[in-house]
């Protein structure tokens, strides 16, 4: 979370130190639920790669000559430590990880629309392994931060990022409960599947469009409900079998939260229905996927019975 010196001094500077000092000595501990993904960061951190791209839909962080055969057993046994792998798909020296989510498809869906990237100071908040980190890679960001309060992720990442060898991508604990703190810093934030996880999504928004630079830009995506009335769906417990859902939102719910909250020319750019081929078990997550959370009878209802999810995109300036 070393990164604030490649910043302008936040007024809250002092609080944000504090936090970082507080997350940094609870990852620290040496228990087992943060050895089980300090280690293999450690041992995985110790390669480096010679050949990277991410220009293509795999993340590629070395080839597979690259390695030896007892250091692949070693690599792929500390990549597996890492599981379940939600979003990829990456190739680590040859290792090919096929992860639930294809999330290329994701970031091919954002590419028409994404503004320049090249110098600017990023933010992307709930990064998980920081599959669009790499992604942004080639643009040439100043600096790209990942927002990211998962053990897991956070160790997962930087494992990546250090074989990698990249050194302009930084993972921080804090949530975006916090991201207020960093006011006027970026010049763009990518929110990305976690807006329907807050119980207030119009303040999130807010806090946001502060955090943003004035020009900035928001790239937001969401699990929304079909439809063409500002409405949003709130789940007793559960939406998907997924629990902490609160507002799921039709794309246009979510254009006039964006306008309710600051942002100019909050714009739709894309909705498509979710589907298995996007996210399914596979060998680096053995649990229950998509198809799993739909009624057996009727997939455009969920289990819980409420409309299936689609996912809607949008875009806004402040
Ligand atoms: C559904 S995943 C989305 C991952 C990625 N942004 C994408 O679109 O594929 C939600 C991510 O948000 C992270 N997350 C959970 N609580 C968060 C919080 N308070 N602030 C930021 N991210 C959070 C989760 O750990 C997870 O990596």
């Amino acid at each position: 979370m070393n990164y604030l010196n490649q910043l302008p001094r936040s007024p809250f500077q002092d609080t944000i130190l504090k936090e970082h000092a507080a997350k940094q000595d609870w990852v620290n501990q040496n228990k087992k639920g943060f050895l089980r993904y300090r280690t293999p960061y450690e041992n995985l951190s110790t390669y480096k790669a010679r050949f990277v791209d991410c220009n293509n839909d795999t993340v590629t962080i070395g080839n597979a000559l690259e390695i030896n055969t007892a250091d692949r057993k070693i690599i792929t046994e500390n990549l597996r430590q890492f599981m379940p792998w939600r979003k990829g798909p990456f190739s680590v020296f040859g290792i090919d990880i096929d992860a639930e989510w294809r999330i290329e498809r994701k970031w091919q869906r954002l590419l028409p629309h994404l503004p320049d990237l090249k110098d600017k100071v990023i933010a992307d908040i709930g990064c998980n392994n920081g599959y669009y980190m790499f992604r942004m890679a080639p643009y040439r960001p100043q600096l790209v931060v990942g927002f990211e309060p998962s053990v897991q992720h956070f160790y997962c990442f930087q494992a990546l990022r250090n074989m990698a060898g990249i050194t302009n991508m930084h993972i921080d604990l804090l949530g975006v409960e916090r991201i207020s703190l960093f006011p006027e810093t970026f010049d763009v934030i990518f929110l990305m599947g976690v807006i329907y996880h807050r119980a207030s999504p119009v303040d999130v928004l807010r806090d946001i469009f502060a955090a943003l630079k004035p020009g900035g830009t928001l790239l937001l995506e969401s699990q929304a409900i079909p439809g063409d009335q500002p409405y949003a769906l709130f789940p007793q417990k559960t939406y998907a079998k997924v629990p902490g859902t609160y507002f799921v939102p039709t794309g246009i719910c979510l254009q006039h939260w964006m306008m309710r909250a600051g942002f100019k020319d909050a714009r739709l750019f894309c909705t498509h229905p979710m589907s298995s081929v996007e996210q399914r078990k596979t060998d680096w997550m053995v649990f229950e996927s998509y198809s799993d959370y739909l009624n057996k009878d009727d997939e455009l209802l969920t289990i819980e019975g409420y409309p299936a999810p689609c996912r809607v995109f949008l875009k806004g300036m402040k």
